[in-house]
């Protein structure tokens, strides 16, 4: 694909994960942070992590600045940060396809789900953009794999959304990034079961030492 494709919080661990492997297979990649001098700063380090791809793409600012450039946004800020960011630039998502891959937990003696009013992160962003194409995904890739290029991705992303063209596009825009499947997951109403997977497979990383993902078995 050749998107332009805004990360909201792009400075931490998993917006720069996704915004490298979204940048090496063509896409056009604006890092957001709340400082737009630290958003420039990450846009440039990445780029100088791969100056081995020709023709990569990435730009950095503030997060309304990055949202109004592009044409399909992802937010990866914190979930304690979430309902105030998407108030923050709802118009700048206006008729735009926002991918929301926020997970509501926190540590307390381990990884625990935040209890959301509107049933998960994906749907309040949902009830938020009224005026935007929310979809679920990503909420399952681990942040250390993705950043290492060395290394495949593995696994499935669970989609959900009430917009069947919209899913496709993240579909497609997901099965970009290394050995990654899409699989569709329903509704925007079955976002609590990917987010609260992702409490799950943190759990099991600890335990086991490893970067777990999710992978649907008997579907075609
Ligand atoms: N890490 C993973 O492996 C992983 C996997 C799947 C899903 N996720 C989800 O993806 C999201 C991002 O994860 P992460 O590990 O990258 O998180 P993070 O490093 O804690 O935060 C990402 C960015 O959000 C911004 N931010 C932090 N506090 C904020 C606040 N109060 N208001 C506005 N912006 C704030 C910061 O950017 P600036 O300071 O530059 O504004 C920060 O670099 C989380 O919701 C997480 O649940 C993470």
């Amino acid at each position: 694909m050749n998107k332009k494709i805004a990360l909201i919080g792009g400075t931490g661990p998993e917006g720069k994960g996704l915004a490298k492997r979204l940048a090496i297979t063509g896409n056009q990649i604006f890092i957001g942070s709340r400082k737009q001098e630290r958003g420039k700063e990450i846009a440039e380090e990445l780029t100088n992590e791969l100056n081995e791809y020709p023709q990569i793409c990435i730009k950095g600012g503030d997060n309304r600045e990055m949202a109004e450039l592009s044409e399909i946004i992802i937010i990866v800020v914190p979930y304690s940060a979430h309902k105030n960011t998407l108030m923050q630039i709802e118009n700048e998502l206006e008729g735009k396809i926002v991918i929301d891959a926020v997970v509501p937990m926190e540590f307390q003696k381990g990884p625990r789900s935040i209890e959301v009013e509107a049933g998960s992160a994906t749907e309040e962003a949902a009830q938020i953009l009224e005026n935007s194409t929310v979809i679920g995904a990503f909420h399952n890739l681990s942040a250390e794999i993705l950043m290492d290029l060395k290394k495949d991705v593995i696994g499935d992303v669970l989609i959900t959304g009430n917009n069947k063209e919209a899913k496709q596009e993240v579909s497609s825009l997901a099965e970009e990034i290394g050995s990654i499947r899409a699989v569709d997951a329903g509704p925007l109403r079955n976002s609590k079961h990917v987010e609260n997977l992702t409490v799950l497979l943190i759990g099991i990383n600890g335990r086991y030492k490893a970067h777990s993902s999710i992978i649907i078995t008997d579907i075609n």
